[in-house]
């Protein structure tokens, strides 16, 4: 493993696995020695990992600093319980959140886990949003027949992927 700073960017450099992005160069100082701590923690071991394991979630992420976890949490505004197969609104945010080109939210998606269903998730939504002119904010119109779980999902091109669920209960 290298670890590269350069100008605007740590890079590290898995040797057979491509490199990984630890974010922006903070400069000099205790900020750029825990980027490069964390880098020296990360292994192929990590970098194997099944790809659930590398969804972060507000709990999950609890060595994580609480701003960074409330920026990158998906927030999902729906009723607890809903009617069967009657449209209700969901809204998935996340942030506050930089829009920038170079560190932004570049899409959301949406899928439902449902309640005794053979097979899950239902991929219910992708939002694509595009740095500086769209917001990671999105409303959709669902309707299900049965309960089960809303899981949203986000991703940040610095800090990866993040996702949060929601309960919904068909009466
Ligand atoms: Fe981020």
């Amino acid at each position: 493993m290298q670890i590269l700073a350069r100008r605007d960017r740590v890079v590290v450099i898995l040797r057979d696995c491509g490199s990984l992005e630890l974010g922006s160069n903070p400069g000099p100082g205790p900020k750029k020695r825990s980027y490069i701590k964390r880098a020296l923690q990360i292994t192929m071991a990590d970098a194997i990992k099944d790809f659930g394991e590398i969804i972060s979630t507000y709990d999950l992420a609890a060595g994580e600093a609480v701003g960074k976890r409330e920026s990158h949490t998906p927030k999902i505004e729906a009723p607890g319980a809903v009617k069967a197969n009657e449209a209700f609104e969901l809204k998935v945010s996340v942030g506050p959140h930089p829009n920038k080109l170079e560190h932004s939210i570049r899409w959301i998606e949406v899928y439902f886990y449902e309640e005794r269903r053979p097979f899950n998730p239902i991929m219910i939504s992708r939002i694509d949003i595009t740095p500086e002119i769209s917001e990671p904010s999105a409303i959709i119109w669902v309707k299900i027949a049965k309960s089960g779980v809303i899981h949203a999902l986000e991703y940040c091109n610095l800090h990866g992927l993040w996702s949060a669920k929601k309960e919904i209960t068909v009466g």
